[in-house]
């Protein structure tokens, strides 16, 4: 029996039958010929019938065809098609299942197609080449990760998604336990705390391409969900993170994409200079803003260890992780917001990317840190006592980074949202694709959960 060739080996098979399947991309009559486009994961191939064999046929139907493949006179080759060498001369079609008439176009960058209508039709949506060629890109720059990692004795750990609340800054997303009524996990802003604990476990080098969630504000380059490449280290100095880190981007870059990187080695700038000199701390350092092949890194160091509110409140500047430098220890008491910290923010095109740290592994640090930051002795103990007694048996010394998977991607990509580069983005006011979460649940499932819905008065 034949088997199936894809669209994309039939330049390899000139001169023999072969059996295609895939969709209807565009179906052109012109009198007494018509083509067929056959799209599948590889590409398209023009099919030749004749009109009557296309008559029954809509775009978007599942087919298969069999045919011989015949290489085009030179005059008709298509040199914007990869196939375009090459037609399929059909002998018989076969509709393997119909579609409706899809609610837009697939061709074209698709931007200008209300953006709910494409999350509704997410799966249709994908089927346009710009996005399929962002996943495609995706997973082989995150296989690219694992292989470099892998490569470096690192090893990958998955880490609990019912867990704890991670104070990253942001909201968390809370989950009701049934076997303990009243009781709620949070999902995971970062997997923070278990990596640090990973490294108390003597793992010593740790990665995860690791789901987090915050409970945010959506924007162009964030997401409610989003991916990391979280990664930690012991015995390493902040120098050897960065430069793991910007050898690994490096690499990824020239091997995976064509754009050309501004300065290697990355720019390192200090917090104060970076304000000073661009107001932010996340310069654009792109020589020509313009061009879409330029990537420009940096990285931003020397942080300070905390950020007043306008009430006067001090919050940590990263996490409450992260380790002050030592020349500033003697400070924390009497001038904290003089105390530097050993963050790193990896910075791409104007873009925060990463963000990590060295981290406080001594735990009379990390307990005064907490104190500063405002909590009570039974705050730490109730929030944070299983890090602080992991760290009385044996901790090393450890850093690491987590840059965002999606955003470094929609950069290379060359996008400007983060939606573009994941499969089933949230729309602007947090409603899955396709799904149409979040949604009411039974009564029942509440009542087990011992969960009550209070309605809002000004409903
Ligand atoms: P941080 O909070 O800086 O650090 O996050 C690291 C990186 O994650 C990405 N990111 C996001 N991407 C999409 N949508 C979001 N809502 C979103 N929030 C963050 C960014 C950011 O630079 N645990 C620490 C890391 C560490 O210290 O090792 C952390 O999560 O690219």
């Amino acid at each position: 029996m034949l088997e199936r060739t894809s669209a994309s080996k039939t330049v390899k098979k000139v001169g023999e039958d072969v059996i295609l399947k895939g969709w209807v991309d565009r179906r052109r009559d012109h009198g007494g010929v018509a083509f067929l486009d056959l799209r599948d994961r590889t590409g398209i191939v023009q099919v030749v019938c004749t009109p009557e064999q296309i008559d029954d046929l809509r775009d978007e139907y599942v087919v298969e065809i069999r045919g011989e493949v015949k290489e085009r006179p030179e005059n008709m080759v298509n040199p914007d098609l990869e196939t375009g060498t090459v037609e399929v001369k059909v002998e018989k079609i076969t509709v393997l299942s119909e579609s409706k008439t899809l609610p837009f176009d697939i061709h074209g960058s698709g931007l200008k197609i209300n953006e709910k209508k494409r999350l509704e039709y997410r799966y249709l949506d994908l089927r346009r080449l710009r996005l399929t060629k962002n996943l495609r890109f995706r997973s082989k720059a995150v296989q690219f990760i694992r292989n470099y990692l892998m490569e470096r004795d690192f090893v990958e750990i998955e880490t609990p998604i019912l867990s704890k609340s991670t104070p990253e800054g942001a909201r968390d997303f809370l989950v009701p336990s049934r076997l303990q009524p009243g009781e709620f996990y949070a999902l995971p802003q970062s997997p923070q705390q278990y990596k640090q604990l990973l490294m108390v476990a003597g793992f010593e080098r740790y990665f995860q391409i690791a789901r987090c969630f915050r409970d945010e504000d959506l924007r162009a380059d964030r997401q409610l969900e989003f991916t990391q490449l979280d990664l930690e280290m012991s015995f390493s100095t902040q120098e050897e993170i960065l430069e793991l880190t910007e050898d690994l981007f490096t690499n990824l870059v020239e091997e995976l994409t064509d754009k050309k990187i501004t300065k290697k080695p990355f720019p390192r700038l200090k917090y104060k200079e970076v304000m000073r000199k661009y107001g932010t701390d996340t310069p654009d350092l792109r020589k020509d803003k313009s061009d879409p092949n330029e990537l420009a890194f940096c990285w931003v160091i020397n942080f300070p260890l905390f950020e007043k509110s306008a009430e006067g409140d001090l919050s940590p500047s990263h996490h409450p992780f992260t380790a002050p430098r030592e020349e500033d220890l003697n400070l924390l008491d009497s001038e904290p917001m003089k105390v530097r910290s050993y963050q790193h923010d990896l910075v791409l095109n104007g873009h925060e990317v990463g963000g990590g740290s060295i981290r406080i592994t001594d735990p009379k640090i990390q307990t005064k840190i907490f104190e500063i930051l405002g909590h009570t002795r039974e705050e730490i103990e109730e929030k944070f006592g299983h890090l602080l007694k992991a760290f009385e048996y044996g901790v090393p010394p450890h850093g690491g980074i987590a840059p965002g998977i999606d955003r470094l991607v929609a950069i290379l990509c060359g996008e400007e949202t983060i939606r573009e580069v994941m499969a089933f983005p949230v729309t602007s006011s947090g409603e899955t694709a396709v799904m149409d979460a979040p949604s009411k649940v039974d009564k029942d499932q509440l009542r087990e959960l011992g969960i009550k819905v209070v309605e809002d008065d000004n409903d």
